[in-house]
């Protein structure tokens, strides 16, 4: 159903789509060496204009534990764009050789844009501050692992929730789950953006509430999503400093919470979760960070029309 589909945004997945997704992933996770030979002779390319570690690594382990290969750049100034070349013929050229684009690009809507000119599908792997759907389908396993189901769950947001593509692409698709009601938690510089609240949470009438300690609404969270301040969307380094370390998750804090809380964050942290949480039951990024490989598993079989 899904063969040669474009990812591009969260709401690109239906939901029986997103529920397919995550059987294969849980499948794969108890019977790998049932997928292993399954992407051999096919060409996953990994594009990225912008600093990565979870998302380009897992996409390129998912592919070889596929047995596919994988070509790209980490960093394009070792590329061709470095001369001067076009994004637009960099992605004419690579959709020459590959089966499949995962791509990372600083500018909103890069991915979308290119679309239009790839021969093959393009996999938006995070677009500036805008969309990370990918990062999505890691949290949507991780919540399913930990709580069994998406619907009346409360969910805490916090941290920078102005430039968080992870936040935005994550509330785009839990509100279309039966009783998701959102906690926004940041200081007011770094508010969810208001096209988030009027053509998301208001249009489905979605609850939410946006609040600014953190402490305040502890005890009422069944997930806690952890952000890290966007250091490169900031225009100003003062701003970025004075911002920084607005929350700091620790012991104490998470003294409050319900003992069946799952806190996750896209990683990589910088402060905002202290070290010794995390051999706690309630951590669960590191598995989050996981699940994101399985994930990209079962979207590339389901891209390349392979299952
Ligand atoms: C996130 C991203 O790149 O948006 N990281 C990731 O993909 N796991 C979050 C971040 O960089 O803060």
């Amino acid at each position: 159903m899904l063969k040669r589909k474009n990812i591009l945004d969260s709401q690109d997945l239906s939901i029986e789509e997103i529920e397919e997704i995550i059987s294969l992933a849980q499948d794969i996770i108890k019977q790998p060496q049932e997928y292993a030979d399954l992407c051999k002779g096919k060409l996953l390319a990994t594009l990225f204009y912008e600093p990565s570690t979870r998302t380009r690594l897992s996409f390129e382990a998912a592919m070889l534990r596929l047995g596919g290969q994988v070509i790209g750049f980490s960093d394009s100034s070792s590329s061709s764009v470095k001369k001067g070349e076009s994004l637009a013929d960099t992605i004419q050229t690579v959709s020459c050789y590959a089966d499949i684009i995962a791509m990372r690009h600083p500018n909103e809507g890069a991915p979308k844009y290119v679309a239009n000119i790839s021969k093959i599908p393009i996999i938006n792997a995070g677009d500036g501050g805008h969309q990370h759907p990918t990062q999505t389908l890691a949290d949507l396993l991780t919540i399913r692992e930990a709580r069994g189901s998406f619907e009346k769950l409360k969910i805490g947001v916090c941290g920078d929730l102005k430039f968080g593509r992870t936040v935005h692409s994550l509330i785009k698709t839990m509100s279309r789950y039966e009783g998701v009601e959102f906690v926004l938690i940041s200081p007011k510089e770094l508010k969810i953006p208001s096209y988030i609240k009027e053509q998301v949470l208001d249009k489905n009438e979605i609850k939410y509430m946006e609040v600014e300690k953190l402490e305040d609404v502890m005890e009422e969270l069944d997930i806690l999503y952890m952000t890290r301040v966007q250091k490169e969307r900031f225009f100003n380094e003062a701003d970025y400093v004075r911002l920084k370390d607005s929350y700091i998750l620790d012991r104490n804090k998470l003294e409050k919470s319900k003992s069946n809380l799952a806190i996750l964050h896209p990683l990589p942290r910088v402060n905002e979760i202290s070290e010794d949480i995390d051999n706690d039951s309630r951590a669960w990024y590191f598995k989050q960070a996981k699940f994101g490989m399985y994930m990209r598993m079962a979207l590339i079989l389901k891209v390349l029309g392979v299952k």
